[in-house]
């Protein structure tokens, strides 16, 4: 399947009054969250916020979180729900938060959600998550998740078989070579999506429940997925 990566500049947002609020991104692993995150974050000028990529800093960093969580990533398991908690409420009290967020990757758990709801209950007048799960053919996810290689210097994703880089192995953007994240094997893929099914597929009915989430094709080209995250959105928000 042929996919092109978005350009921001062709998916800008007509409606400068509008305030997106906090929005979940779910999926199981290589659904394309981060790669739908930063577009909307490109559209809306609101960050991204991915545990993966706040756990993987981490790691590189060698923090007392990263070396609790490194074996833990590297088995395809979930970090407690405790440490990653307060990992995101650091990170929510940044003010470059205040109109809104993506997460991506978080929450998780229901335990996760659970916390979620009440931490954003708690800050008055904040708008309550919305939620956008994106389904993808599992046949399809080994492929993206084997054939995909990230940028360390502006974090631009590729897949060698899918959308490539035009320099093998190298960043169109900056030129960097490119990196193979540790987890990104068959087998970690394996036991990342049966944690998915046990762990994270309830947090989606959560949000169900509470009509704050509605399904969308994630099999779609990446820019028709972009705009139908957006539009979803809205309509959660209206
Ligand atoms: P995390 O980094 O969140 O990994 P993940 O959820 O498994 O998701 P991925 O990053 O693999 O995929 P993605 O959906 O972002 O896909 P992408 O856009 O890159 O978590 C890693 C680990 O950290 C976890 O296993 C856990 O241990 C720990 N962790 C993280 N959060 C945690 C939490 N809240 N609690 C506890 N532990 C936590 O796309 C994938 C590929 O597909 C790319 O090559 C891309 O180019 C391609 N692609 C994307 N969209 C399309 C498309 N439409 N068509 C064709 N190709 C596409």
């Amino acid at each position: 399947m042929e996919t092109q990566i978005s350009d921001p500049a062709t998916s800008v947002d007509s409606d400068a009054t509008f305030l997106p609020g906090p929005i979940l991104l779910i999926g199981p692993p290589g659904a394309g969250k981060g790669t739908q995150a930063k577009n909307v974050m490109a559209t809306w000028q609101i960050p991204q916020v991915s545990t993966g990529d706040l756990l993987r800093a981490n790691v590189s960093a060698g923090t007392a979180l990263g070396v609790q969580a490194k074996a833990i990533m590297g088995r395809g398991e979930l970090v407690s729900d405790d440490l990653v908690n307060r990992m995101v409420a650091e990170r929510l009290k940044e003010p470059d938060c205040v109109r809104g967020y993506i997460l991506d990757g978080f929450p998780r758990t229901i335990g996760q959600a659970e916390w979620l709801d009440r931490h954003l209950a708690e800050r008055s007048g904040g708008l309550p998550v919305v939620a956008v799960r994106l389904k993808v053919d599992y046949t399809h996810l080994v492929r993206r998740i084997t054939g995909r290689r990230n940028c360390p210097t502006c974090g631009s994703i590729y897949n060698v078989y899918l959308h490539p880089p035009k320099d093998d192995e190298r960043c169109d953007l900056d030129g960097t070579p490119l990196v193979r994240r540790s987890d990104d094997t068959e087998e970690v893929f394996t036991e990342r999506l049966r944690t998915y099914e046990a762990q994270t597929a309830p947090v989606a009915a959560h949000y169900r429940a509470q009509n704050r989430l509605e399904d969308l094709d994630g099999d779609q080209p990446v820019d028709a997925v972009t705009a139908g995250i957006l539009a979803a959105v809205k309509r959660l928000r209206s």
